[in-house]
Formats: C-alpha cells, sequence, structure tokens
C-alpha cells in the first residue's frame, strides 16, 4: 500500500485546473446505457471509481473506449446480465445501475454497495422510488433483485433529500411509461449534469435542481455528447487547501456559483476572494477568525467539504461550531486530527474546533474527503513529515493530487507504506 508524505509549511502559489465532477461521472457513465446508440462524455476525471464503472458496462457487453479525458460508451450491444458482484461491489455508486438496467430492460440484480465507510448508507427512498414506477424490489442474500411487467410514470415524495435517489428515480423514470413527478428532489448541480445528459439523449425532464423534477418517459433514447461540469468538491478543497496554508492560488475551470456556501464562509473568517467567471482566486492572511458553518444539502455548504474545512478551522482564532445535518456521524477525520495536535470535540452532530496550530504525525484516511482533510492539515505544518495512509481514499476523488500540490509548490510525495 501507499502512503502520502507531507512536508508542510509552505504556501500553495499557482494555479490549479479542476477536472470533472466525480460525482457527476459515476452518473452520467450508467446513464449512458438508457441510449441505444453512442455516447461521448467530455472532461471525464480520471479516477479508480470511472474505471471501476467502465468495467461494470463492458461485464454487460458494452463498448467502452476512454482516451484522455473523454469516454465513448456504445450501449447498444448491451445484454441484461445480474451483478450480484464482481465490481458493482467496489463502489457504493454502483447503485446507479439499478434504475438504468431497470429503465433499459426493467430487470437488474446488483450487489449492495460498497465504498466509504463514515456510516450506513440506507438506499430506501431509491426503492420507494422504484416501487412506485410498478417494480418489485427484494434484497435477497445482499443483493437487490428488481422487476417490473411495465414501468409506469408516478408521483414520488421522497421523505428524505437524496442526490442519488433523486438521480436513481429519474434514470428509471425517463423509460418509464407517462409522466413521474419526484416532489422534495435534490438540487445539487450534478443532478442538472445528469438530467441535462438524459434531455440530449431526447429525454424530457424539466425542474432538475430545484425540489420538483417533471419526467415524460420515452421508449428510446439516442446518443449524444456531453462535456461534464467541473467538480466543486474538489475544487472547494483546493479553495481550503490555498487558504490553509496562507497561499495565492487561482482555481481554474469552476463554476464559482456551485461554491457561493464556501466563498461566504472563507471571507467570513477573513480568506481573500476574488471571483472570475470560470476561476475563483483564494488569498491566504495571517489571521483569522472562528466562525461557526452548518453541512446542509445544496445550496448550503457541502457535507463533502466539512472535513476539509475542519483543517482549515484549526487555523483559526478561538472556537469554531462545524454541524453537520447531512450525516449524523461524519466526523471519523477528528481523532487521526487529534494525533496532529487538534483541540477538537464532537458533539453529537456538531465539531466544537478550537483555534490551535497542529504538528506532523502518523494518521490515516478512513474516507476521501478525511483523507483531503489530512493532508491540508499536513500542508501547515512546517515542522516534520505528516505521513497519510488509506491513500486508496483519496485517489478515489482526487484525480493528480500530487502533481498538483506539487506544481503549487507543496512538498509532497507518494512511499511504499
Ligand atoms: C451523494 O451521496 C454523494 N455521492 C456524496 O459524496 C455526498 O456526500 C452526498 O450525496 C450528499 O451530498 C455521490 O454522488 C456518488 P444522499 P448519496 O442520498 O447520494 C440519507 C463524496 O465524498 N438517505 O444525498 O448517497 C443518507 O443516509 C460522497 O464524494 C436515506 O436515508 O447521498 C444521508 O443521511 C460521500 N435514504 C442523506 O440521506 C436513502 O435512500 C443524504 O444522502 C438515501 C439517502
Amino acid at each position: 500500500m501507499e502512503k502520502l508524505m507531507i512536508s508542510g509549511g509552505r504556501p500553495l502559489q499557482g494555479t490549479v485546473n479542476i477536472s470533472g465532477a466525480k460525482n457527476s461521472a459515476i452518473a452520467l457513465i450508467p446513464a449512458a446505457i438508457l441510449a441505444e446508440s453512442e455516447v461521448i462524455l467530455d472532461n471525464l476525471p480520471l479516477l479508480s471509481d470511472v474505471a471501476v464503472y467502465s468495467e461494470i458496462l463492458e461485464e454487460l457487453g458494452a463498448t467502452v473506449s476512454w482516451e484522455g479525458n473523454q469516454m465513448r460508451i456504445d450501449p447498444s450491444h448491451i445484454i441484461s446480465l445480474p451483478m450480484p458482484n464482481g465490481p458493482v461491489k467496489k463502489l457504493r455508486a454502483s447503485y446507479y445501475m439499478m434504475g438504468a438496467l431497470l429503465g433499459r430492460f426493467k430487470e437488474a440484480v446488483i450487489g449492495l454497495p460498497g465504498g466509504c465507510n463514515f456510516e450506513p448508507r440506507p438506499i430506501d427512498q431509491h426503492i420507494k422510488g422504484f416501487e412506485a414506477l410498478g417494480a418489485t424490489v427484494t434484497n435477497e442474500h445482499g443483493s437487490i433483485h428488481l422487476h417490473a411487467k411495465e414501468l409506469k410514470g408516478a408521483k414520488i415524495y421522497l421523505d428524505v433529500v437524496s442526490v442519488g435517489a433523486t438521480i436513481n428515480i429519474m434514470l428509471a423514470a425517463t423509460r418509464a411509461k407517462g409522466s413521474t413527478i419526484i416532489e422534495n428532489a435534490a438540487k445539487e448541480p450534478e443532478i442538472i449534469d445528469v438530467a441535462t445528459l438524459l434531455n440530449s439523449m431526447g429525454a424530457s425532464i424539466k425542474g432538475a435542481g430545484t425540489e420538483t423534477i417533471r419526467i415524460e418517459g420515452k421508449s428510446e433514447l439516442r446518443g449524444c455528447r456531453h462535456s461534464i461540469i467541473p467538480d466543486r468538491i474538489q475544487a472547494g478543497t483546493y479553495m481550503i487547501a490555498a487558504a490553509a496554508t496562507r497561499g495565492n492560488v487561482l482555481i481554474d475551470n469552476v463554476i464559482p456559483k456551485h461554491l457561493e456556501a464556501l466563498t461566504a464562509k472563507l471571507i467570513e473568517m477573513g480568506v481573500g476572494i476574488e471571483e472570475l467567471d470560470e476561476s475563483i482566486r483564494v488569498i491566504g492572511k495571517e489571521k483569522y477568525e472562528s466562525i461557526d458553518v452548518k453541512a446542509l444539502v445544496y445550496p448550503g455548504f457541502a457535507t463533502d467539504l466539512q472535513s476539509p474545512m475542519t483543517s482549515l478551522l484549526t487555523q483559526a482564532n478561538g472556537v469554531s461550531v462545524l454541524s453537520d445535518f447531512v450525516y449524523s456521524n461524519r466526523f471519523k477525520h477528528v481523532p487521526e486530527l487529534a494525533r496532529m495536535g487538534a483541540k477538537i470535540r464532537v458533539e453529537g452532530r456538531s465539531a466544537i474546533i478550537e483555534g490551535h496550530p497542529l504538528n506532523a504525525a502518523k494518521v490515516k484516511a478512513t474516507d476521501l474527503r478525511a483523507g483531503a482533510a489530512l493532508v491540508i492539515a499536513g500542508l501547515t505544518v512546517s515542522e516534520g513529515v505528516t505521513e497519510v495512509t488509506g491513500v486508496e481514499f483519496i485517489d478515489r476523488g482526487y484525480d493528480h493530487l500530487v502533481t498538483n500540490l506539487r506544481e503549487l509548490g507543496a512538498d509532497v510525495w507518494r512511499q511504499n507504506d
């Protein structure tokens, strides 16, 4: 296994180019099988989850070719195959194969998802949607079995605002007979990205990005070409790293609106921010004020940025309170930060963070965003070398991380553990 070695204390300087959104890519790839001809995806991030998804589609008989940041998927000869095991078990978001296969073939057998382990990740709302569309869904020996004689449009109210359930139901509903309405839908930009792809394939989806999405089912969809939106979580992670190291970094190829909750909180604590059309400059300052942060569904502060933000808040003067109202127990990074001298107390859904300098230590990434938090923490430490194990988690969400950080002046390298 590999580990990341970080000799910190150097302000990040320069420009970083943000890649396509991971959480779009791993929904767009399964969505492609709803078309009867080739789908081309541009601005694809080079991540392990994306590679796993191309393996899954090839297992079903799709032709997948990948050149640089472009993936070409020809699903015309795809067949319906049960997938109780194999690559579907390698990532959490393999659940999107349920909606895609149900939409295409009216049946699917998918092994329960794996992926991040910061807390149990239920899919009851996904199943509620599929059943409303006319599918029978059973859980047999750790695999979800779905079958529908026919998919009929329905009105579905999500009890929980769920990104995955919103996208998964949208996938199946595009091939259902009649119209579907999803109420209390999630509004994340990645949902709009998937709806944009599906509409380019000939679907009729209105309201993506609002709490009510209307889908007119179609009997057939065709291939198209689509460019994936920039990864707002990757961009936010670099913004936080620039602030934490008191650097000066231009984060390029972003949609600033997708980052407005983070930008507002950084400005509140005293970070310098310059917003341009497709980039954001972050200018670090010596002194930061402590603030309170609430991680909420979009457009609130992203839960995926709460652990990186925790590392930054250790650099503020005074006590900050960071609460996560999306996940109740996403604080596995806290004990690892404590090993670096952080003074953080977890109470229920909140982390109470006392500003305090960190020191180098050997720490372990437990999920991809916790890993990013530990890297940022290591970048603030000028004495000694911080070692971060669990790099395989970090590689799931951040392509070219070491290259990008080194180009920004960081002294970071990979080493066999
Ligand atoms: C997506 O996960 C992202 N993953 C997560 O990013 C992100 O943290 C999350 O959305 C919230 O923004 C992908 O897009 C692949 P949810 P998802 O369904 O769809 C509960 C990362 O770091 N819930 O919006 O699984 C659930 O327990 C990853 O890139 C149910 O109760 O999240 C959670 O508390 C981590 N029943 C809340 O809803 C369900 O059927 C939000 O989950 C589904 C979800």
